[in-house]
């Protein structure tokens, strides 16, 4: 019988993972199909509610629905757990509904790949932004055992909702101190908004960071953020943000379809092409 799994989410037409998820179908010849189910937040309760009724073997979820997602979850991973958000669901025993957050994971995944060795050379990260990705970012640091995340954000009291939420490694830094807390960083995550097409850049001045810091950005269109193109200027190292997005759709394909995909540079191109982004 075809397998079906989907995005789901409000809206969910501007997805790329039914790109990623369709080219590991063709690519390992499987008998699957992964859609798009625009999930209207009033009917998103029920819809999780009733997962095992929707002909789905599992899903991935996305912006408004994590929480909610995740609220109607029978079990939760560790870290869907400590964020209180779930991006991937599947049908366990009995209909049981799991959810995972692998948000945290692609996080990893894109480092471990391109800037392999890096969480040895890393006692001090720094996030910038307090979202839902940054939680999931403060969480994936603090798995890989990063002594201490300090989170500056604009809005002060939400990073110091996260760092909270993340006590034994996690302090909420003030935006205005940057240039001190850049010093002391090995590791420099931009997770806001800022550097995106159509939006500011992040106005930050690199001179205080350490040349070896690494620089990693969320933000994938542009692939080169002007965060990237600075720090790469002054001769740190950066990775792209493209890879988060691939390699958090890595743990749902595997629990779906029973392969585990290779995030490889043909699915790269593919997606970069899909955003009118050149390599
Ligand atoms: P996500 O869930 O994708 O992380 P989000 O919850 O909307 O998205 O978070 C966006 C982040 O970008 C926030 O940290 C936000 O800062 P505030 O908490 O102060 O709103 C940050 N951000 C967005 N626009 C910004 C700007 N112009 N300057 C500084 N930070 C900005």
């Amino acid at each position: 019988m075809t397998r079906r799994a989907a995005i789901t989410g409000y809206p969910v037409a501007h997805s790329r993972s039914p790109l990623i998820h369709g080219y590991w179908l063709k690519r390992h010849g499987l008998d699957g199909t992964y859609e798009r189910i625009a999930v209207e937040p009033e009917t998103a309760k029920a819809f999780y509610r009733g997962f095992a009724g929707s002909g789905l073997i599992g899903c991935n979820v996305t912006v408004p629905h994590k929480e909610v997602a995740a609220a109607c979850c029978d079990t939760l991973d560790d870290a869907a757990q400590a964020m209180g958000a779930a991006n991937t669901l599947w049908l366990g025993d009995g209909g049981r509904l799991i959810g995972a957050n692998t948000d945290g994971l692609g996080f990893l995944g894109n480092l471990d790949q391109h800037a392999p060795g890096w969480a040895g050379r890393c006692d001090t990260a720094l996030v910038l932004g307090a979202g839902g990705a940054a939680r999931a970012i403060v969480w994936a640091l603090a798995s890989r055992g990063v002594e201490k995340v300090l989170v500056a954000n604009r809005t002060l009291s939400k990073a110091e909702d996260l760092a909270n939420r993340f006590a034994s490694v996690a302090t909420a830094v003030s935006w205005d101190y940057l240039a001190d807390i850049l010093g002391r960083s090995d590791l420099v995550v931009n997770t806001t908004s800022l550097g995106m097409d159509g939006q500011p850049p992040l106005d930050l001045d690199l001179s205080p960071l350490p040349v070896d810091a690494l620089v990693t950005d969320i933000v994938y269109a542009p692939l080169i953020t002007p965060l990237l193109q600075a720090a790469r200027d002054r001769g740190n190292p950066t990775v792209d943000g493209l890879g988060m997005l691939l390699h958090q759709a890595v743990p749902g394909f595997e629990r779906w379809f029973g392969v585990r995909p290779e995030v490889d540079d043909a699915l790269r191109d593919l997606i970069l092409a899909d955003l009118g982004v050149s390599s």
